[in-house]
């Protein structure tokens, strides 16, 4: 399933609560778009509505960061798949909760589905003062 949303930041919140709508609790979520696309600015909105009270940062020095609620955000801009598995994230994934990826490969979403993860992709795309979120969920 496709959806497509469109936002200027300030109509970020409501593109957050469609997407909770869309999502199943336990997701693991690619974050596609360039640089400065908007991927840490979503991140942090989708944080909110996922009741998680943590001050989410950009994870750009570090590949994971676990916050409350079952929120993670992974950054994985230059690491390979095979460090990300030798780090053992691939079981990280399992805990329930939202696993938010920056930079994360179609390599690594297809390995995810093969081991039966819930996978969903969201492209950004910038539009002249706002961004179109385009949404795709497996079922
Ligand atoms: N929906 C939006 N409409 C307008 N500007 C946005 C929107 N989302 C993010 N931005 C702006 O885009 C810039 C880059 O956002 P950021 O989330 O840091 O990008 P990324 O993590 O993809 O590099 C920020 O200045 C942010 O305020
Ligand atoms: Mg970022």
């Amino acid at each position: 399933m496709t959806t497509v949303m469109e936002a200027p930041l300030e109509g970020l919140m409501s593109v957050a609560e469609q997407m909770k709508e869309i999502f199943p609790d336990d997701a693991v979520i690619f974050l596609r778009g360039n640089l400065a696309a908007g991927k840490t600015t979503l991140t942090k909105a989708l944080a909110k509505v996922k009741g998680c009270s943590d001050e989410v940062t950009s994870p750009t020095f570090s590949i994971q960061q676990i916050y409350d609620n079952g929120l993670y955000h992974y950054d994985l801009y230059q690491c390979p798949n095979e460090k990300f598995m030798a780090m053992g994230l691939l079981e990280s994934l399992e805990e329930p909760g939202w696993h938010l990826i920056e930079w994360g490969d179609e390599a690594l979403e297809n390995l995810l589905r093969m081991h039966g993860f819930y996978v969903a992709v969201v492209e950004i795309t910038p539009k002249e003062g706002k961004r179109q979120y385009k949404v795709t969920t497996d079922a």
